[in-house]
């Protein structure tokens, strides 16, 4: 399948970041945890050079439990502060105060040895569309409100949310594009549905999940979809018609509508109702990253 991505402005985006680089301290970069790699741009390496660096993993609820573990070691390994998080409902924020602090422990010094006190670090949370930003944005202002009892605002004249007297974050978030180096990408990001599925095949996509599932999640697809006969379950079709005759997935004349059940099982492993699931791992290596 050729993948595309929405015909975008990011010459407009990418030059809002570079002109506010200069400002930040810290550069917060969301990723999505089921693809952890896939959902990056490999700019933000060069952008956010001798800035401190945090990477969230976000919508942690909706990926394996085992693999986010993996990854928080892999970018850890790299040089990383890492947080799993679930922006939507708020888990894993309250870790971010310290880590923040400990990923600018430099800047904190040598702001104490020049004798400024109390400077607020300075970050930008910057992530591909789609990835939580602004759920982020929003429910970590709220958080801090709620912590420190302050009202965040925003700073008059100035484009920074005061999180609270130590954290300042610009309030547009940078948006980034995904680099489609392989075709892989391309299709985790279709997946996930970081794309416009108008202009995707879904019945072959579902067939790529399905296949994907069939090798690594057999247990949970098996339970989402009540298939007994699993053995006989070995290729997607199999699963969609299968599929389309539990959930009656029919078009006139009784024929099967594999458009229909394809699009079930999609919106089924994209809002987690089939179950928490990653579609890459770090590589054995620890380094590079390879499809499951
Ligand atoms: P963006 O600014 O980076 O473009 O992303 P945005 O915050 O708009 O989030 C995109 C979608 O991802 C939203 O869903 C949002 O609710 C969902 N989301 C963000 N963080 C998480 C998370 O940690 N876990 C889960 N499960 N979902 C998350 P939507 O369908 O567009 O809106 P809504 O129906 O949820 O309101």
């Amino acid at each position: 399948m050729n993948y595309q991505w929405y015909p975008g402005h990011m010459t407009k985006a990418k030059r809002m970041m570079e002109e506010n680089i200069g400002l930040i301290d810290l550069v917060i970069e969301l990723v999505d945890a089921r693809i952890p790699l896939s959902s990056r741009n490999p700019d933000i390496d060069e952008l956010g050079k001798n800035k401190s660096r945090l990477i969230l993993l976000n919508k942690s609820d909706l990926a394996d439990a085992s693999a986010n573990r993996l990854w928080m070691d892999y970018f850890q390994k790299k040089g990383f502060h890492v947080l799993e998080i679930n922006a939507k409902s708020g888990r894993g924020l309250k870790a971010i105060q310290g880590i923040v602090r400990e990923a600018c422990q430099e800047k904190i010094a040598r702001d104490r040895k020049r004798g400024i006190k109390n400077r607020p670090i300075r970050a930008i949370v910057v992530g591909i569309p789609n990835v939580g930003k602004s759920t982020f944005i929003n429910s970590f202002a709220g958080k801090a409100c709620t912590k420190t009892g302050n009202k965040p605002g925003v700073t008059k004249g100035k484009q920074w949310i005061r999180m609270n007297k130590e954290l300042e974050l610009l309030d547009t978030p940078g948006i980034l594009w995904p680099k489609f180096e392989s075709e892989e990408v391309g299709r985790n990001l279709a997946l996930i549905g970081s794309m416009n599925d108008e202009i995707l095949q879904m019945t072959e996509l579902a067939a790529d999940l399905i296949t994907y599932l069939l090798k690594y999640y057999r247990d949970i697809l098996a339970e989402r979809y009540r298939m007994e006969a699993m053995d006989d379950m070995t290729t997607p079709l199999t699963v969609l018609t299968h599929v389309c005759e539990s959930r009656k997935c029919y078009k006139k004349g009784q024929e099967a509508d594999y458009e229909k059940a394809a699009s079930i099982v999609m919106e089924d492993f994209r809002s987690g109702r089939i179950g928490r699931i990653t579609l890459e791992l770090p590589g054995a290596d620890g380094n590079q990253s390879e499809m499951v």
